[in-house]
């Protein structure tokens, strides 16, 4: 028995895996972010810890047998963001998050002061990433930023809490800048820069190694047995396509979460600074993969769905995609830069809006406008990978808005690839992690990162030419405010 945890940014996750691939049980916790200013992405890691509690205990009382059986634990969770400790590992201050945007000026400086960094880090300087936001904190909170004894990536922390080590993994790591991605280790020159040294990182393993095992208080805690190995694990992204087995080259996933992602693996380091694609190490060895990232994915169709008044998100969906293609053409343009944007734009302070809106338009259209502007977001973001992936069999689809029949299948329009709907698709990222604690007491890759099986293969359709135009349109849109 497997338990893979997956540390979201509204919820986390936990999962018990058999090794005959039977998911036998999931429990939830959710998370609230705070956004003291504007620009600002907050979460406190003691909240992430009362989550596990939570999950641990729901999963304790509604499976005690399988509790007793797990081998294994894996950690997945949401990439990038700035755990500081101090050097009794006491948390300094709130984590800032992937999605924060207030390192955009930390990014220009490093970019001009450190010319190569992308040929180190395989990614250009971003204020997502986690070393801009130490530059931030050193130039804006410099008292507390002389204590900190060692960054920590969110799910990281997690695992000190479970085992005493201060441990990290390849495609995590490959998210702040500091790793020199090609090499898969820690650059000193990158440290450097940004004013880190080598002993604040933690120890670097690959994602399918053990790190460590749980603390004998929590085992006894949670009813687990002794001597359960923790893995290392992977970010969220590199454990959904571990869930998903897609670990070879070519094979990929498009996210519809939060944040919106295309993830292609590959065999070696592939970097697209100049698209701000994300060059990442995968969560095996000898493995990489490409992604482009979109900061409002879902959580668009969210906001949209409180501001125009539907009761859920599925509401929206149902109205938006129920319209004709007439009204589709003729629908407002949305920029879906709510918090910014990193590929292919790279623009922080980029901001969403409707344009083209005329007296006539409904409620529907401006709804429909939003998912027609996410979709449109992704297709910029399947563009800017390797010119060879666009070729791939298919991409596998998740995440939250995977759920929407609608609008999978009017992403695969839009991206014009086979887009495959797995069984089980939604517990991606903790489904991956289980495997990689399987992987971490003696499983094979090849029996375990198995592809679940698929529900359904949305075939892309022929758009209509005035339809498909609305993509140059968009595109248009951002050159026009920020090109
Ligand atoms: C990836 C990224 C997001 C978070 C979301 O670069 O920032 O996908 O990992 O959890």
């Amino acid at each position: 028995m497997f338990l893979g945890l997956d540390l979201g940014t509204s919820e986390l996750k936990a999962l018990l895996l058999s090794d005959e691939h039977q998911v036998l049980g999931t429990a939830h916790a959710p998370l609230q972010v705070s956004h003291p200013q504007p620009l600002w992405s907050e979460q406190h890691p003691q909240d992430w810890w009362r989550a596990v509690q939570q999950v641990m205990q729901q999963l304790q009382s509604q499976h005690p047998l399988a509790m007793a059986r797990v081998q294994a634990i894996g950690l997945s969770g949401q990439m990038h963001g700035a755990v500081l400790l101090d050097a009794k590992e006491q948390v300094l201050r709130p984590a800032i998050l992937w999605n924060d945007g207030r390192s955009g000026p930390q990014c220009e400086q490093l970019s001009r002061s450190l010319p190569k960094l992308a040929d180190i880090s395989g990614n250009l300087a971003m204020p997502g990433f986690t070393a801009p936001k130490l530059m931030w904190v050193a130039e804006h909170e410099p008292e507390l930023f002389a204590q900190v004894a060692r960054v920590l990536l969110p799910k990281d922390w997690l695992r000190l809490k479970l085992t005493g080590r201060a441990v990290t993994e390849m495609s995590d790591a490959s998210g702040t800048l500091w790793l020199d991605v090609g090499r898969r280790q820690w650059s000193e020159v990158l440290l450097q820069a940004t004013g880190m040294r080598l002993d604040q990182m933690p120890q670097l393993m690959e994602g399918s190694d053990a790190s460590g095992t749980l603390l004998p208080a929590l085992s006894a805690q949670w009813g687990l047995p002794a001597h359960v190995v923790v893995a290392g694990g992977a970010g969220d992204n590199a454990a959904s396509a571990v869930g998903m087995g897609l670990v070879q080259p070519g094979e990929g996933f498009v996210s519809l979460g939060t944040s919106g992602v295309v993830f292609v693996s590959g065999d070696r380091c592939v970097p697209n600074p100049a698209k701000a694609v994300h060059a990442f190490c995968h969560a095996l060895p000898g493995r990489w993969h490409q992604m482009s990232v979109m900061l409002s994915a879902a959580s668009a169709v969210t906001w949209a769905c409180h501001r125009l008044g539907y009761a859920d998100e599925a509401a929206l969906l149902a109205e938006a995609l129920a319209l004709d293609v007439q009204r589709r053409i003729q629908a407002p343009l949305f920029l879906p830069y709510l918090d910014g944007e990193r590929s292919p734009h790279n623009n922080p302070l980029a901001c969403a809006g409707w344009l083209h809106v005329r007296s006539a338009h409904e409620r529907a259209d401006l709804a429909y406008a939003v998912v027609d502007g996410v979709s449109w977001g992704l297709k910029d973001g399947w563009l800017a990978l390797d010119a060879s992936t666009q070729s791939c069999e298919g991409l596998s689809l998740v995440g939250g808005g995977s759920r929407s029949q609608g609008w999978a299948q009017w992403l695969a329009d839009v991206l014009q690839v086979p887009l495959r709907l797995h069984e089980g698709g939604a517990t991606g990222g903790a489904l991956g992690a289980a495997r990689l604690g399987w992987l971490a007491v003696g499983g094979v890759t090849e029996e375990v990162c198995i592809q679940p099986p698929v529900a359904q293969v949305l075939g892309p359709r022929p758009l209509e030419a005035d339809l498909a135009q609305r993509y140059n349109r968009f595109a248009q849109a951002y050159r026009q405010l920020y090109g």
